[in-house]
């Protein structure tokens, strides 16, 4: 097993009603920002709860970070901060509504142009250079509820860069699954997909040492096969909601990317499609990630076969048939939750995209993505080819 430190100081609350718990959780003095995507807690009365809990204190409210947030509309609610000198953050949203957040957070304090936090994706370790913050998760996908990364886009160059660091995870988060009633299907769907992946990223790769965290993340996979194509027909089940939402949280709050080797270049090159088309960044995963297996099948071959035989309990065969079937099955079940898992049939402008990816990842200088880093310019192509 390889070294690691487990660092998470997120506190995590979890269940029925917690969000009236908002008034025990943040200090009676704190001047907050609310922040917020594009409406839907007004409609789900989850922004009634928040307001409830809040009662007495000193607040101000931004709305309208898009899915897929945007530094421009970001860097207004640093100004407010700094205007109004207020000291903490209340995310209430999905994954968009956090990672913009955790931008803030990071940008009020930042001594220079923010934009370099994301241009030279900085560390950010300092506690006393960021603003404090907390969520309300409204949307089960990302778990940035519970780790210390973002991704953000900056329109102006249609980039969508990731950083983040220790000093950014959230004080708190307070996850109630009955948030997930309110959410379109395409979104739960969404949220399972990216789930998954995020396991893959972490799991999918060759064999090593670390067998606990190869059984944590088949139990998530299981878990999200078995919850899945339910919850999203039935987002009012308490026990579907309560375990999609949990499943979610643990596949990146940090825990199964313990001391194993990870991937993320089906994330890396979904984010371009993402920045080109504005395809719902877990659709991009299952457009990518399949032929990232089969182009780099020889490296992830056995770990494909692992998954086959204990997730999907595909019977004894010779590595390649096992782990060929493995990725299959994966396909069906991504079609199974709503996606499709070609590029053209999300744009008819899609015959660049692959010399477009490799150019930005050449600029960037990613000439060697993946587990063993030999995802080359080259190997890109082919995936991005492949993915049409
Ligand atoms: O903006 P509002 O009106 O709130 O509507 C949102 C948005 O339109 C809606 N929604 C959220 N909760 C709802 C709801 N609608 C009804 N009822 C509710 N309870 O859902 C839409 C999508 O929201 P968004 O936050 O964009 O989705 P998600 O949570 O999937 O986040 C996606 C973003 O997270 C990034 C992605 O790249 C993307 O930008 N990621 C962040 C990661 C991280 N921080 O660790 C890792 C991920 O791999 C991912 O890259
Ligand atoms: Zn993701």
């Amino acid at each position: 097993m390889l070294n690691f430190e487990l660092y998470n100081p997120t506190n995590l609350v979890f269940g029925k009603g917690q969000i009236a718990k908002i008034s025990e959780l943040i200090p009676k003095d704190a001047k907050v920002l609310i922040t917020f995507g594009g409406g839907s807690i007004f409609k789900n009365g989850v922004y009634d709860q928040v307001r409830e809990s809040l009662h007495g204190y000193d607040v101000t409210e931004f709305g309208g970070i898009e899915p897929n947030p945007r530094y421009e509309t970001l860097m207004k609610a640093v100004e407010i901060i700094r205007e109004k000198k207020l000291d903490f953050i209340l995310a209430v949203g999905g994954g968009s509504v956090i990672d913009g957040t955790k931008f803030i957070s990071a940008a009020v304090k930042f001594d220079g142009n923010p934009m370099e936090i994301l241009h030279k994706r900085l560390l950010i370790k300092d506690l006393s250079q960021v603003v404090p913050f907390a969520t309300v998760l409204t949307l089960p996908a990302t778990a940035s509820e519970m780790n210390s990364g973002a991704v953000i886009t900056i329109n102006e160059t249609q980039e969508k860069l990731s950083f983040g660091g220790s000093a950014l995870f959230p004080k708190f988060s307070i996850c109630d699954p009955q948030v997930v009633s309110s959410l379109p299907k395409r979104q739960i769907q969404n949220g399972i997909v990216d789930a998954f992946t995020h396991v893959f990223e972490q799991y999918l790769t060759f064999p090593h040492d670390a067998l606990l965290q190869d059984r944590f993340s088949e139990g998530i996979l299981q878990t999200l096969i078995e919850i899945g194509p339910k919850v999203v027909e039935n987002p009012t089940d308490y026990k579907l909601a309560s375990n999609y939402m949990w499943s979610c949280t643990m596949a990146l709050n940090g825990l199964i990317q313990k001391g194993v080797p990870s991937d993320w270049a089906t994330h890396m090159i979904g984010h371009e499609l993402t920045a080109l088309f504005e395809i719902d960044h877990a659709r991009t995963l299952a457009i990518i990630g399949p032929n990232l297996y089969r182009v780099m099948f020889e490296t992830k071959k056995e770990k494909l076969a692992q998954y086959g035989k204990r997730v999907w309990n595909i019977a004894d065969g010779s590595v390649e048939e096992m782990a060929n079937q493995a990725i299959e099955k994966t396909v069906a079940f991504f079609h199974t939750m709503g996606m499709q898992t070609k590029l053209s049939e999300y744009t008819p402008d899609f015959e660049k995209t692959a010399d477009f990816v490799v150019n930005r990842f050449q600029e960037r200088g990613w000439k060697a993505l993946g587990e063993k880093q030999n995802i080359t310019p080259e190997k890109v192509k082919e995936i991005v080819e492949m993915s049409y």
